[in-house]
């Protein structure tokens, strides 16, 4: 296989929140849900027993916001809506078609990324705020019974949202070959970028000057 010239997409820092926040997300989901409904309680075996998940889900929310949350604001200036998004999204028939001869170019990031990128900014602050309303016993007796049952339901609503979210963020990422590897390995070959995003490289040649 020829060499190819590679640049980086994401810097060491980057991946490992990312890669942190899965496995801190993942444990977050599994002991929230086992709260949903008395048949998901086993999703709570994830850190031992349903008393255990009960303690152990705000902290790990916390920790999934907060690094969530610096990895939003490290990425705010790849997500800002830009001349290239809406061409790309009066073409996204042909990017769902995969017609690649009929697909605008676009920059760092696509439409469709930066839209799950503001849903992801909602979901933490949404999680936050709800998430200290009803946390017992600290901040719970704090409010009003009907002010933490509304918390109660916008928390889990987000929460099923944001699955919903995270499946298609998965679904995008596993689509375009190479994404996942730009996210373990920090770099991407140039050909990759501009056959995906090609007007990233024109912010490198700019970082380059
Ligand atoms: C196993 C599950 C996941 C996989 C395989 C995955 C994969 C990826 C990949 C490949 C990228 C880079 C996309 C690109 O370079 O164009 C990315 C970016 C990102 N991921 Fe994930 N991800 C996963 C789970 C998550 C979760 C659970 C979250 C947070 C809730 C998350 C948040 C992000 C964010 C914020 C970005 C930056 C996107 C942007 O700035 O628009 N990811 N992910």
């Amino acid at each position: 296989m020829s060499k190819q010239e590679m640049i980086v997409r994401h810097k060491l820092f980057d991946r490992l929140c990312h890669w942190t926040i899965v496995v801190v997300g993942l444990v977050t989901f599994f002991t929230g849900f086992s709260f949903f409904y008395p048949s998901f309680q086993w999703l709570g075996g994830i850190v031992g027993t349903p008393q255990l998940a009960k303690v152990m889900h705000p902290f790990f929310g916390i920790a999934m916001c907060l690094l969530l949350g610096l990895m939003l604001i490290r990425y705010y200036h790849h997500n800002k809506w830009d001349k290239f998004d809406w061409p790309w999204m009066k073409a996204v028939v042909w990017v769902l078609l995969q017609k690649e001869e009929n697909i605008p170019p676009v920059g760092h990031y696509n439409p469709g990324q930066k839209m799950l990128f503001r849903s992801f900014v909602i979901f933490v602050i949404a999680f936050i705020v709800t998430g200290v309303i009803m946390w017992q016993p600290y901040f719970a007796p704090m409010f009003e019974a009907s002010t933490v049952n509304w918390a109660t339901l916008i928390h889990a609503a987000c929460a099923i949202l944001m699955l919903i979210a995270i499946v298609v963020h998965f679904w995008m990422a596993t689509w375009i070959e190479g994404s996942i590897t730009g996210m373990l390995y920090g770099k991407v070959s140039k050909a990759w970028a501009r056959k995906h995003h090609p007007a990233m490289l024109d912010d490198f040649k700019e970082e380059e000057k």
